[in-house]
């Protein structure tokens, strides 16, 4: 409510504005140099800053901050982990894989930025002889306003926590989302061709898209919805647990049984889509369907109450991104033979990382 009103975003727009220019700087200058971009690497560092800007209006991926890069990406490997533990609740205290053991670690290092970066605002915001600022717009800002102004019951704890929810939630997702949109644009060539042409008439060839551009390309929110139709990228939800016993469609689902929804396989189910493992855009457009929870046969963001928070920052991120992306580049595969296979995790990423280089701008 606080955070990510449209309201809210539409004010901080101009933090990741910045950040999609980067993004097509770095492209420019590796494309001038003949390299090869590896999407899955650059979309997690543009999600990063991107959320590391509307959060703190500063990069976090640098070379002085490499760490915490690496903390966030170590966190989602070892949680996304099959833990034994899991399954033999008795074997939990022995954490045989090291795994309980490493996220403490990570946890640690992640928990000393966020402390450093929370103080340093705050010795700012009393350097500057006000409590309650109303300059800056960014979530921390926004978030010691709320503390300040006791309106919710909040300390400085409380932000950080959360902070390191929105982060490891956040990244990695939009990240992946967007390395599999572009691996299917790569596979379908007419699809890029036609998200091409659109951002061209609507935006201008080569210019930057516009938060403001995205409700005038309907084709490039098709080809996004059809993405997370096909790789949603936390496949089976977050796990539930049945407050109460059940019965649902004749089977019974006992009371502390623990749920999963298997949102991968409503995606690809034939008594929904028509031919379910192609990538075809179009079956969205004139259709009402959305991922924003109403619809059950597209709920890559969960729905209900614990519907993903982030989602309407999620998919601003999503946009700029993969149009910037196709509007200022053409590409090509850097192994025609592309591979579309998917890697087991709490997300499902790549397996084989997609590795691409520009042709033209
Ligand atoms: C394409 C990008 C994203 C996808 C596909 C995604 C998907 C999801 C899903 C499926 C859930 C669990 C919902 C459920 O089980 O019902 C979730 C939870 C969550 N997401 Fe996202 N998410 C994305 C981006 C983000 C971003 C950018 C943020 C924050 C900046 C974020 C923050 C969170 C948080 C904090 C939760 C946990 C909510 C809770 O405690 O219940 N997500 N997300």
């Amino acid at each position: 409510m606080h955070i990510f009103t449209n309201q809210k975003l539409d004010a901080n727009q101009d933090l990741r504005r910045k950040k999609i220019k980067d993004l097509l700087a770095y492209v420019e200058e590796n494309c001038s140099a003949g390299k090869t971009i590896d999407f899955g690497q650059t979309a997690f560092n543009t999600s990063l800053n991107l959320l590391s800007n509307t959060i703190f209006s500063m990069d976090l991926v640098d070379p002085n901050e490499r760490e915490f890069k690496d903390t966030v990406w170590g966190i989602m490997e070892e949680v996304g982990k099959p833990n034994l533990s899991d399954h033999f609740p008795l074997l939990k205290m022995l954490d045989l894989q090291g795994i309980r053991r490493r996220n403490t670690l990570y946890s640690g290092k992640m928990f000393e930025v966020l402390d450093r970066l929370i103080d340093q605002r705050l010795k700012q915001r009393q350097e500057h002889g006000c409590s309650i600022s109303t300059e800056s717009k960014d979530t921390l800002d926004t978030l010691l306003n709320i503390i300040q102004e006791k309106s919710v019951e909040f300390d400085t704890k409380h932000i950080k926590h959360l902070l390191a929810d929105l982060f490891i939630a956040g990244n990695d997702t939009t990240s992946i989302t967007l390395e599999w949109a572009m691996a299917e644009l790569l596979h379908n060539p007419k699809v890029l061709s036609k998200a091409k042409l659109e951002l061209k008439q609507t935006v201008g060839k080569g210019s930057p898209i516009d938060e403001s551009d995205i409700a005038r390309l309907p084709y490039l929110q098709a080809v996004v919805k059809e993405t997370f139709r096909l790789h949603p990228a936390v496949p089976l939800l977050i796990p539930r647990k049945a407050s109460e016993g059940v019965e649902i469609a004749s089977v019974t689902v006992p009371k502390g049984a623990q749920v999963f929804v298997n949102v991968w396989a409503i995606g690809r189910d034939e008594n929904i889509w028509d031919n379910p493992h192609s990538f075809k855009p179009e079956r969205f457009l004139g259709s009402d369907v959305d991922f924003k929870g109403q619809n059950f046969e597209l709920i890559p963001f969960g729905a209900g109450r614990r519907i993903c928070p982030g989602l309407p920052l999620a998919i601003r991120m999503l946009y700029l991104m993969l149009g910037s992306l196709i509007n200022s580049f053409d590409w090509k595969l850097e192994d025609e033979s592309m591979d579309m296979k998917e890697k087991f995790g709490l997300t499902i990423q790549k397996a084989k990382p997609l590795r691409a280089v520009t042709i033209a701008i």
